[in-house]
């Protein structure tokens, strides 16, 4: 079977998907049956880096969202409006979506997972947690078997890469953070990255996944790294610990079925240089998760940029292909889907 995608967003993580797409050889045969249909931008006159036919560029998105041709739309335009409003439509008229936008995913997670049960379509969103690092679908489908205790990690690659040249050549902060900008690791405003906030959408995520409630973003404790100088770094390394932006959720040892108690926060953090934690440069992203029985669990790798973010977007437009091709397609897998009920379930 053929499926036609409906991209939204050609900028850093919307080019290394085109470039995945255009590019098959090698890579999973399920590749060939998937075609580029519509792409929708904001300048039709912007350079591009990969060679697309001009009339697949358009800036009417509606267009794409609503077209009666496109299977899959693929959002990657970043931000909360329009691209809530754009996933909001695509699932009304029938399209399956991938996103890799946790700051949508993280406020909108109810209605937009509503939305896609009652019409009977995927919702997916590996990229929007930990770059190219494969933890949604785990986290949901390899580790379901656990009761989930702790999820904690490095999950924003903009933050961890200024952390890491300051601590290692002592370079300025804003320096730094201009080098990360130009890399395309940082959002389009990255106060996001910096206070803190890209790494509470992305832990309010995972908490609602391991720990199958709804979390609100006000109830996540957010402070970045502003704050943090050379002499913090210096000390810190002198007392033997690095400082890492962790974000944390953990389930308390005195919870019950009918009290639940949950703390999710972000901030810098003292790490010894002893732990895992503490050896993830740059880039890198790493979630270190615990659970019972598996115990401890970690997952590693690049955290942003646009090969690896869309290494996790194309993998989750090969699951639904995978899926839809399958002889028991005709209604949404349940350990597929992000379901509402993983957001709901909790008191
Ligand atoms: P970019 O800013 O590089 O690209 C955004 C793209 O969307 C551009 O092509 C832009 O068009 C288009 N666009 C934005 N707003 C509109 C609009 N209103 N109408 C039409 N087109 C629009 O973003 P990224 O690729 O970095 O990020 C995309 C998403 O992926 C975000 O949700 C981000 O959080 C997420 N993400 C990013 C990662 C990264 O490493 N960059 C990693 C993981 C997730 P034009 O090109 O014409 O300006
Ligand atoms: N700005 C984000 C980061 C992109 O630096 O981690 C990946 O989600």
């Amino acid at each position: 079977m053929a499926f036609k995608i409906g991209l939204l967003g050609l900028g850093t993580v919307g080019t290394g998907t085109v470039q995945i797409l255009l590019d098959t050889n090698g890579r999973h045969p399920l590749l060939q049956g998937l075609s580029l249909h519509r792409v929708g931008v904001r300048s039709l006159s912007k350079p591009r880096q990969v060679e697309l036919p001009e009339t697949l560029l358009t800036t009417d998105l509606e267009e794409i969202v609503t077209d009666p041709n496109v299977d899959i739309v693929v959002e990657l335009i970043g931000g909360l409006e329009p691209a809530r409003s754009l996933i909001l439509k695509a699932i009304s008229h029938g399209k399956h979506v991938v996103t890799a936008n946790k700051a949508v995913i993280s406020r909108y997670a109810d209605e937009i997972f509503t939305a896609a049960n009652e019409k009977g379509v995927y919702v997916m969103l590996e990229a929007a947690v930990g770059g190219g690092i494969p933890v949604i679908q785990p986290l949901k489908q390899s580790l379901g078997a656990n009761r989930i205790h702790r999820i904690m990690g490095i999950v924003n690659g903009t933050t961890n890469y200024i952390l890491t040249r300051m601590q290692l050549e002592g370079v300025d902060f804003s320096e730094v953070l201009a080098i990360a900008q130009e890399l395309g690791y940082a959002e389009a405003d990255p106060t996001a990255d910096v206070d803190g906030l890209d790494a509470a959408d992305k832990i309010a995520i995972l908490a609602s996944l391991g720990f199958g409630g709804r979390i609100k973003l006000s109830e996540v404790y957010c402070e970045g790294i502003r704050n943090i100088n050379a002499s913090d770094i210096s000390y810190a390394d002198r007392l033997g610990f690095v400082i890492k932006l962790l974000a944390i959720a953990s389930r308390d040892s005195q919870a019950t079925a009918e009290n639940d108690l949950l703390s999710i926060r972000v901030h810098p953090t003292l790490v010894p240089k002893a732990h895992p934690l503490a050896s993830i440069n740059d880039v890198y992203n790493a979630i270190l998760i615990e659970g019972e029985p598996i115990g401890q669990v970690m997952f590693f790798g690049p955290g942003a940029g646009a090969g690896p973010t869309a290494s996790a977007v194309v993998s989750d437009i090969l699951n639904i292909a995978a899926v839809l091709n399958s002889p028991l397609s005709g209604e949404v897998h349940p350990l597929m889907s992000c379901t509402h009920q993983h957001y709901c379930n909790l008191a």
